[in-house]
């Protein structure tokens, strides 16, 4: 490559890290697997390093990722929550260790060899051996408070038991959720018709960003803690006196953590974490290999990411050779088309794998590949596991390269694809996957939460043509099904009773089981809240849709043109003359109470109210709780220890009242 190549490539390079980091951090959503993503990176460092004169200041293998989002208070690291360095083999593991020999000048330096847990990183903060805060990493010096969250894990003392315990530390640790856990929601899912999570580590992600603690208690995540970051006074003086009183303090810590004196232990150890790994209650995709003695730790110093006193060894992915056998795809409810490999069955990782997720169009084009193929197909941490590249060389002398197809495989209607999207769309939406996508989705648990309505026996009413709407599930007749076969006279006895309960439902759950483009259970409940009645949502004008808290630009440009079709509107008037319940009743009742309409946030520690206490009383008066501050806040409520939504709300000239003001302002 000459000169202008490398820098272009650079430059993609860093363009792709950056939206990985963004899918991978904030949304946890990631679209390729970890080693993918590290391929990536070890690309970009080595260009860099032999380009320095094309390496801006951010680039992203310099910075740790960031996972903040906007609902959340910001909290400071009293100390800097930093990354790991990542090595791939012996000789990479080696030199890290040849590095510090230099700089000591001796040879038989102790290190601490400890699985590499494959968790999302939290910072839990003690004051007095209380637990008072925990933090994500956010961008390694912010990150977000998710304390109530955290607050809900079992097996999480309050307190800490034993001595040397200090006035202020931070705790750092990885919580992760079990594979039988994770199973046992994704099993859910199914049942309910729900896109399956790809894996455990993504979903405890999202979990611990839940805004609402009760669903993060009913996911049981759990935690280990490795490490620990400000601390005073300095009461430890190895990691592994750490570990020790991490026991005492009725703190879980790592399993097989091992002192080795010089890289040969080291190494040994490594191997023996690699061996037994698949029996901890963690996934682990590495070792952490760090210097036992914090004064060597404080001598080797840090560069601006990661410490020169540790490194990450990582376990090569578990990986499998098979062939691609066909490409077929797959049509989600709002006409998305999604490509999935099939292949020749093969073992992975301790259960045999017969599909892989190819993303979308462009991941196809670029990876080349083709029908006959043989590929390398991963489950690093993946449960759904992906195709990660062809075996070029094995490709068979007559193979056509992939034409995705133009037409819907269920309809038959032209695909389209819209300018800045990955996504390939069937734009019919009469189409017959579709159908059965929107009806499964209007039916779930997290929507209408129809009894007996899932997912096979939606396949089979759209089938025979009983249903093609979501209105006409509330035409169906007992001898109707009954003269389906598998469906016996009890059965559908309960089908029709539970698709009439369900006429009674509170309004986000039918808002939601529209399945308006951009309008998850969140919105559709800050929407239900703001209008109370899907006629007057129907009506609103984007100006006011983009009004309500919790409702952006492209959101109510979604909602607008959701109801400015004409099938749509015929799809409610439909819903109201078979009797839906389409607006809430307790809206209804505080219309007209003390704080019709505003907008309030709380923060801090109120002197007398819970938080909950305060929202009832809000809510109760007609006014509305929100998680963010923003120019449309009427009142930020707050108490004491009122952080960065205080300072936001006074940036942006919002009133900030306390407690006393607050109770005057509702008449109390
Ligand atoms: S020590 C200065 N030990 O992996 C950072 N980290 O990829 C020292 N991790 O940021 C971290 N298991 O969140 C350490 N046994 C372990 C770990 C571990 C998982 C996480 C941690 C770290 C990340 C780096």
């Amino acid at each position: 490559m000459d000169s202008p190549e490398i820098k272009e490539r650079m430059d993609a390079l860093r363009a792709e890290i950056r939206r990985h980091d963004e899918l991978y951090f904030r949304r946890a959503e990631p679209e390729i697997s970890d080693a993918e993503y590290d391929r990536l990176k070890r690309e970009l460092t080595g260009l860099e390093a032999r380009h320095p004169e094309f390496v801006p200041e951010d680039t992203p293998t310099r910075r740790v990722g960031d996972d903040r989002l906007e609902a959340f208070e910001t909290y400071r690291h009293r100390a800097p929550m930093q990354s790991l360095d990542n090595t791939y083999g012996e000789q990479e593991l080696r030199d890290f260790h040849q590095r510090l020999v230099r700089l000591f000048g001796r040879e038989d330096l102790e290190f601490l060899v400890e699985p590499k847990i494959d968790g999302v990183a939290v910072s839990l903060t003690f004051e007095k051996g209380r637990f008072v805060r925990a933090a994500t990493r956010g961008n390694g010096v912010e990150g977000d408070d998710v304390t109530r969250n955290v607050a809900t894990l079992r097996g999480l003392p309050h307190g800490l038991e034993g001595g040397n315990i200090p006035e202020i530390i931070e705790i750092r640790g990885e919580i992760f959720m079990a594979n039988e856990e994770f199973e046992r929601i994704n099993r859910e899912r199914e049942e309910n018709g729900f896109p399956l999570y790809a894996n455990p580590r993504n979903l405890t992600a999202g979990t611990v960003k839940l805004l609402d603690p009760k669903e993060v208690a009913r996911r049981r995540l759990q935690i280990v803690f490795h490490g620990f970051g400000y601390c005073e006074p300095a009461v430890f003086g190895r990691m592994s006196e750490f570990h020790k009183t991490l026991k005492t303090w009725k703190l879980p810590a790592p399993e097989r953590c091992r002192r080795a004196r010089g890289i040969d232990e080291v190494w040994e150890a490594i191997g023996e974490l690699d061996a037994l790994r698949h029996h901890f209650a963690y996934a682990t995709d590495g070792a952490v290999v760090k210097l036992d003695s914090l004064a060597h730790q404080e001598e080797a110093g840090s560069t601006s990411k990661a410490p020169r006193w540790a490194i990450a060894y990582k376990f090569s992915a578990e990986q499998a050779e098979t062939v691609v056998e066909d490409i077929s795809l797959q049509v989600g409810r709002s006409g998305a088309v999604t490509p999935v490999a099939h292949l020749r069955p093969v073992q992975l990782a301790g259960t045999t794998v017969s599909r892989a997720t190819l993303h979308n169009q462009d991941e196809i084009e670029r990876k080349d590949v083709r029908i006959g193929d043989t590929v390398i197909v991963e489950k690093a941490g993946e449960i759904i596991p992906a195709v990660v590249e062809v075996v070029v060389e094995k490709r068979p002398a007559k193979s056509d390269v992939y034409s995705f197809p133009g037409k819907c495989p269920a309809c038959g209607s032209d695909l389209i694809r819209l300018p800045d999207e990955a996504a390939t769309r069937c734009p019919n939406l009469s189409c017959a996957a579709q159908v059965r996508r929107r009806l499964q989705h209007y039916a779930s648990r997290q929507c209408m939460d129809i009894e007996g309505l899932g997912e096979a026996v939606v396949d089979r009413l759209v089938e025979r043509g009983l249903v093609e709407r979501i209105p006409d599930l509330y035409d169906l007749k007992v001898e109707e099904l009954v003269s389906l076969d598998k469906f016996a006279q009890k059965s559908s006895e309960n089908l029709v009773r539970s698709i009439g309960e369900s006429k009674d439902r509170e309004l986000w759950r039918l808002i939601h089981g529209l399945g308006i483009r951009h309008i998850g259970a969140t919105a559709s409940k800050d929407l239900a809240a703001a209008f109370g009645d899907l006629d007057r949502i129907a009506n609103a004008s984007r100006e006011e849709l983009s009004a309500i808290e919790g409702i952006g630009e492209i959101t109510a440009g979604g909602i607008a043109a959701y109801f400015s079709e004409k099938r749509n509107r015929d799809l409610i008037d439909a819903l109201l003359t078979r009797g839906v319940r389409t607006r809430d009743e307790k809206a209804e009742s505080v219309k007209g109470g003390a704080l019709e309409g505003k907008t309030f946030v709380l923060t801090g520690t109120l002197p007398s109210l819970s938080r909950q206490q305060a929202t009832e009383m809000i809510e109760a008066a007609g006014g509305r709780v929100t998680g963010s501050v923003s120019r449309k806040t009427d009142y930020v409520v707050a108490g004491e220890e009122a952080g960065s939504k205080r300072e936001k709300a006074e940036k942006l000239n919002v009133s900030v009242i306390g407690e006393a003001a607050f109770l005057s302002l509702i008449g109390k």
